[in-house]
């Protein structure tokens, strides 16, 4: 039993299901009590890294549970001095932080819950190219929602899976919850080979086929020893969803994107914004089930 909400595989398929449930419980019922769950509670929003969706939404999603929150601004905090990260977090803790949201590029999750209080929660809101477990529950979410059970799914994630916690994630998720059909597309040089039970496909007309969900990923160029993209437009001519190579899908496939989104690089206007698109609807998630989790639903 875990306090934290670190990485997906720490839990069991009933503590994921559990924890989607009472997400949309909160989309459903407004219910006054839970508008409490956070009283005298503080969460503090450790973002490292760049982030709009993510953060903003934690931050709502504690101030919906009425939390204190304090969102600290990282290039003008002393970690900009040489402070580490544990230091930082020490620091908080002894102001009487109760929950910490933290996103880091390096591998820091455990190291900080080595150094928390037993009453003190940590949140990982993305870590390096290894997990982001509160995206991977709000692409669940959005699945459940669309699809109903996970059991006889086809799911495709395209584009840069070398470099993906949202993919590994979402992945690890998917797996959990009984979906046992997952397909990798992206060109050769991006795709992982740390990520198991799951198929590679290089071209998009064999990969896409059959499937019910297509979730589209970001080149994270930030990540990448450089040279791993030779050609943009012979990237975008093979992986772009356009829709002509959407219609390669089952007819009623869904369209995800964690964003942010590169417009005419892996996505066109048309298939973001057209009707099987669902990523607005992932965005509408990540508010309830950053909730759930701050409530310690799981
Ligand atoms: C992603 C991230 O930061 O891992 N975005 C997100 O949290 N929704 C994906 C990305 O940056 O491409």
């Amino acid at each position: 039993m875990t306090r934290h909400f670190i990485d997906i595989k720490d839990f069991t398929q009933q503590q994921l299901l559990q924890l989607l449930e009472s997400a949309q419980g909160f989309i459903k019922n407004n219910i006054v009590e839970d508008r409490a769950l956070l009283t005298g509670k503080t969460v503090t929003n450790l973002f490292f890294e760049p982030s709009t969706r993510t953060h903003a939404s934690f931050d709502l999603a504690a101030q919906k549970l009425n939390a204190h929150v304090i969102n600290l601004n990282i290039e003008n905090s002393s970690a900009t001095k040489g402070e580490t990260v544990t230091d930082t977090v020490a620091n908080l803790q002894a102001m009487g932080v109760d929950i910490f949201v933290v996103r880091h590029r390096e591998r820091v999750m455990r190291e900080i819950a080595n150094i928390l209080k037993p009453s003190v929660r940590l949140i990982n809101a993305g870590e390096g190219a290894s997990s982001h477990p509160t995206q991977a529950m709000l692409d669940l979410l959005t699945i459940q929602q669309c699809k109903k059970n996970f059991n006889n799914l086809r799911v495709a994630i395209v584009g840069d899976l070398k470099h993906s916690r949202v993919a590994r994630s979402t992945i690890a998720g998917l797996q959990i919850l009984g979906c046992t059909d997952i397909v990798l597309i992206g060109p050769k040089n991006l795709l992982p080979d740390d990520i198991t039970f799951v198929t590679q496909e290089t071209d998009m007309k064999t990969g896409l086929k059959n499937t019910d969900v297509i979730i589209m990923l970001r080149i994270q160029k930030e990540r990448m020893v450089s040279g791993l993209i030779h050609n943009e437009q012979e990237y975008i001519d093979h992986y772009q969803l356009n829709a002509e190579k959407l219609a390669y899908a089952k007819k009623d496939a869904i369209v995800m994107h964690p964003g942010p989104m590169n417009r005419g690089i892996e996505i066109t206007d048309e298939v973001a914004d057209g009707p099987q698109s669902v990523i607005l609807q992932q965005v509408r998630n990540g508010v309830a089930v950053r909730m759930a989790i701050l409530a310690g639903k799981f």
